[in-house]
């Protein structure tokens, strides 16, 4: 098999790639591992930035999330047994958008099949050859041998998947932390206390209250890093969301549908271009949920790297190919720092003591009343520009 660009991966990054490309007339074969059926279930973060929300309804895929998304002009900050509102839409005129990762996903998957673009699900043993050549992909599909000959391959296989692995390890650079703690999170049949979100700062540790729907609430809590779900039974999740929100809000409980533990992590590899292999996502870079900003960036490196691979095909120009990394890098970084920095506002640290907490108090008091340091969350949250 033949085509232009070969994508590893189906999932935001990887889809949006492709459909980007193919609005350009640029032809694409996607490899997927796993079944339609998982990646359309698999539930992730959900919400999205203004110019993300804004990219999805301008290139046509954005009908049934103007539908059934949910748009927010700001979000509340707990403390102090307060809620705190930041008002994105006064402050800066944008906001965000609660939608299902994976609803987005299906939304994506349906446009590229009536598009008649092609997506290989349940593809095994997928490995790409002769990056810094004519790049190739094999892999197993239907119990056949198969191989994809592309003139570039997009590395949008998540942070488990093999591109980046495949990079000479002389060649890559990894900027990792890891954070003390994790997230107990549950999809529970119930209305979420307040239609917009909810981040809590509490002595017994950080919870978040957002939401799928007005009748599906998203309820995440601190836990230690190692924690296991075995450990969290209803009634202590329904104990713990209680004392978090603090009084703040009533707190319905609903029928819990989906638990689990996330881990928290910042990773950054750099560069993320390798010959003709370019990493885009998860496969390039993760931060802890904190910032919501896992699935942005991963709209935001295909934007970048379709108009690259455009200006390439149009006008045989490579200058934005060369530049593709240094350009997803710089906003990569600020996304980076910003989730980094959510995350340690609102978490208690083991290692933190009284004064820490006394620094923790100051700070989201400071960034809830002076309106420069809510017009920097903001500008962060909603999402920075997009280059490229
Ligand atoms: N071969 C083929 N496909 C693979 C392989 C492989 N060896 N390894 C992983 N994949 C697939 C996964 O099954 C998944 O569908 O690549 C896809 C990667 O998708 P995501 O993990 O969703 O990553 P990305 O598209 O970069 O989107 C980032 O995902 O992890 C969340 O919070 C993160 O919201 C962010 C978003
Ligand atoms: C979610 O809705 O799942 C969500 C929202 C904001 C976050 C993380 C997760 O920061």
């Amino acid at each position: 098999m033949r085509t232009q660009v070969g994508i590893v991966g189906a999932g935001p990054a990887g889809l949006m790639l492709s459909h980007l490309l193919h609005l350009e007339g640029i032809d694409s074969v996607i490899l997927e591992n796993r079944s339609r059926d998982y990646i359309e279930s698999r539930i992730r973060a959900g919400l999205i930035e203004q110019w993300a929300n804004d990219l999805l309804i301008d290139t046509g895929v954005g009908a049934r999330m103007q539908r059934e998304g949910m748009f927010h002009n700001g979000v509340y900050f707990g403390f102090g047994r307060a809620l705190h509102y930041l008002n994105f839409r006064d402050l800066i005129g944008k906001g965000v958008t609660i939608y299902g990762q994976q609803e987005i996903v299906k939304d994506l998957i349906h446009r590229r099949l009536s598009d008649s673009g092609q997506i290989l699900f349940e593809a095994a043993d997928v490995s790409v050859h002769d990056l810094a050549g004519n790049p190739s992909i094999r892999f197993r599909h239907d119990g056949k041998e198969g191989e994809v000959v592309c003139d570039f391959i997009g590395g949008c296989d998540g942070f488990h998947g093999i591109c980046r692995p495949s990079i000479p390890a002389a060649v890559l650079t990894a900027y990792d932390r890891e954070y003390p703690f994790g997230w107990v999170g549950i999809l529970s049949e119930s209305p979420p206390p307040e239609h917009e979100l909810i981040y809590a700062y509490h002595e017994r540790g950080f919870a978040l209250y957002t939401m799928r729907s007005s009748t599906l609430a998203r309820l995440y809590l601190q836990c230690a890093p190692d924690d296991e779900i075995e450990n969290w039974p209803d009634a202590r999740i329904w104990e713990e969301l209680h004392a978090r929100l603090d009084g703040t809000r009533a707190l319905a409980e609903g029928m819990m549908l989906q638990r689990g533990i996330t881990a928290m992590r910042s990773f950054v590899v750099e560069p993320m271009q390798y010959g003709r292999l370019f990493l885009a996502g998860d496969s390039a870079h993760i931060q802890p949920p904190t910032g919501a900003k896992g699935m942005n960036l991963a709209l935001a490196d295909v934007k970048v790297l379709s108009r690259a691979l455009v200006a390439f095909y149009r006008s045989g120009r490579s200058d934005l190919l060369e530049q593709y990394s240094a350009t997803c890098l710089r906003r990569v970084w600020k996304a980076q720092r910003f989730s980094w920095w959510m995350t340690q506002l609102f978490h208690l640290d083991p290692s933190h003591n009284s004064f820490d907490r006394k620094r923790q108090m100051a700070e989201l008091d400071y960034v809830t009343s002076s309106e420069a340091a809510m017009r920097s969350v903001a500008e962060n949250y909603v999402g920075l520009p997009v280059e490229g």
